[in-house]
């Protein structure tokens, strides 16, 4: 298998709650380097533009707010199956739904403070990296 990457952001409702090296490290235990990761806070902009996939959703309004409400972690992710790795380190969305030992059930307060996103396909983790990273910003 070849290394790849994935884009993750650790919400707000982590962020507050000072989470955030406890889930990079459920990151890196699971087999993902970090190679690219700043701690921002969202303009609107930012929020709307990455979340445009979901503009006619009835959460997207709710969703848009929460994310720049406080500062987040938006960060580059490697390593083999990085897509999938992630997804399995984080858990389903809601977690009420998500099994032991993943981060959402660990940590996630619902299924909008769920404390992480991870892109969902190689293709959309080439597009999200680009929407908050230069490739300069890498470092593997
Ligand atoms: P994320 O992986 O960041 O992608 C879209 C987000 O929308 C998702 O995680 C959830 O946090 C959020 N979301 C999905 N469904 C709902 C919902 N029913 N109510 C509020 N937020 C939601």
């Amino acid at each position: 298998m070849t290394a790849n990457r994935t884009f993750s952001i650790i919400k707000p409702d982590a962020t507050r709650r000072n989470l955030t090296g406890a889930i990079v490290k459920m990151f890196e235990d699971g087999g993902l380097r970090v190679v690219a990761s700043k701690r921002i806070h969202m303009t609107r902009a930012q929020a709307e533009g990455f979340y445009a996939v979901h503009k006619e959703r009835p959460f997207y309004g709710e969703l848009v707010e929460f994310m720049m409400s406080e500062p987040v972690v938006v960060q580059v992710l490697e390593g083999e199956n990085a897509v999938l790795r992630n997804r399995e380190i984080m858990g389903a969305t809601n977690p009420e739904d998500a099994d032991v030992g993943t981060v959402r059930k660990t940590h996630a307060l619902s299924i909008g403070e769920n404390s992480v996103h991870g892109s969902d396909s190689d293709e959309n983790a080439a597009i999200e990296i680009a929407f908050f990273f230069t490739e300069d910003e890498i470092v593997g």
